[in-house]
Formats: structure tokens, sequence, C-alpha cells
């Protein structure tokens, strides 16, 4: 049984086995959630990503005439796991979020980026996970939507871990989170 939990608070201060990052598909680092991660989780889990990329499958990896050296790197929806350096964690989850677009954003892939997390997380043996809201920052997504997706997905997805772990930033996160979790009966 999965015990779903939220936390006010930063993301890289959580005791989880797995810590899940919004990254980009460069996998390279940013700001937010991934400058947070890679700031205080030391140079280990880039110099992990870097591993990565240059083994994602060639088809991922093109490198066309002109195009950046590793080309798309991790698509969206999609999830990697590295050592998670410094942080109090086994493992980070880089995931991508989708960037909300005004014409119209296709939230499956936002439910996508918990779902393989998830899965990454069983395959790992990781029983403790923390997620950030996804998308809800650089990538604009509104935060109604975006917590109604997540906790939707967590708890369509049959999983071993014990415990997810929402981790919010501010007020706004939490008290969303907060309401789609009693709507969805928690
Ligand atoms: N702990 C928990 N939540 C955080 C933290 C933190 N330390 N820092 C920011 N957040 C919150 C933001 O307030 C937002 O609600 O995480 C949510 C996601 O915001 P972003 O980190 O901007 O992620 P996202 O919207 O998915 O955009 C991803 O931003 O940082 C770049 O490299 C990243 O290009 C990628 C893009």
């Amino acid at each position: 049984m999965t015990t779903i939990t939220l936390v006010r608070g930063d993301i890289t201060e959580q005791s989880v086995d797995a810590i899940v990052n919004a990254a980009n598909s460069s996998l390279l680092g940013g700001g937010g959630v991934d400058g947070a991660i890679h700031r205080r989780g030391g140079p280990d889990i880039l110099a992990a990503c870097r591993d990565l990329r240059a083994s994602l499958p060639q088809a991922l990896n093109s490198v066309r005439a002109g195009e950046a050296p590793f080309g798309k790197g991790l698509p969206t929806g999609q999830a990697v796991a590295t050592t998670a350096g410094r942080l109090d964690a086994r493992w980070v989850i880089h995931t991508v979020g989708p960037v909300w677009q005004p014409s119209g954003s296709d939230p499956s892939l936002l439910a996508s980026c918990y779902r393989e997390s998830l899965r990454i997380a069983d395959e790992l043996g990781a029983r403790t996970i923390a997620f950030p809201a996804i998308s809800t920052g650089v990538y604009r997504w509104p935060m109604e939507d975006a917590a109604r997706i997540a906790v939707e997905t967590v708890r369509d997805t049959a999983t071993a871990v014990d415990e997810v772990r929402f981790v919010l930033f501010d007020e706004r996160a939490y008290g969303a989170f907060a309401a789609a979790l009693r709507v969805s009966g928690g």
C-alpha cells in the first residue's frame, strides 16, 4: 500500500531513497529544482548525467549537422536514474516534464513523468521517493492541473514504493496538492 505524503520544503533536504529531479532533456542542469539538486548534490550527479547522455540509444542521441553534440537527449515524459551525490538519498531520478503551451499541452506527458519515475524506482528497489511539482515552474504548467495529474497518476500506478512524498516549495503549491489529494479521496 503506497502512502502519499505532502511536505512543505526543499526537495534537496529530504532523506529518501530517491529524489526526483525536474530536469530538461539535456540532463546538464538548469535552474529551479534542477539547479538545487546539482548545487547541493555535487559534481558526481552531473558526471553521471554526462555518462548517461553518452549512452542514450543512438536514435535519441543522433547527432545531426549543426545540432548540439548530444542530440536531443532524454525525451519528455521519460526518466533515468543516477547517483544522488551528496544528497541524503541513494538515487536521483531525472525526468523531463512537458512545457505548458497555451495552444494545448499533452497531460499524458506529465503523467508519464510520475509513472516512469515510479517504474525506475521499482527497478532500483527504492521504497521512498520525493517528487517536486514537475513542470509548474519554468515550464509554466498551471499548478492546480499539475497537482491533479500528479496525485491521480500516483494513485493509479501500481508500485512497490511505500511512500510517495510530494515536496512543495511554497504555500500555493502545497495548497494545490492538498486540494488534489482531498478530491482524490486522500
Ligand atoms: N525543492 C522543491 N521544489 C522546488 C525547489 C526545491 N529546491 N525549487 C523549485 N521548486 C519548485 C518550483 O517552485 C516549482 O513549483 O519546483 C517546481 C518545478 O519548478 P522548476 O524547477 O522550474 O521545474 P519545471 O517547471 O519542471 O521546469 C524545468 O527548469 O530548472 C529548469 O533545468 C530545468 O529546464 C528545466 C526546467
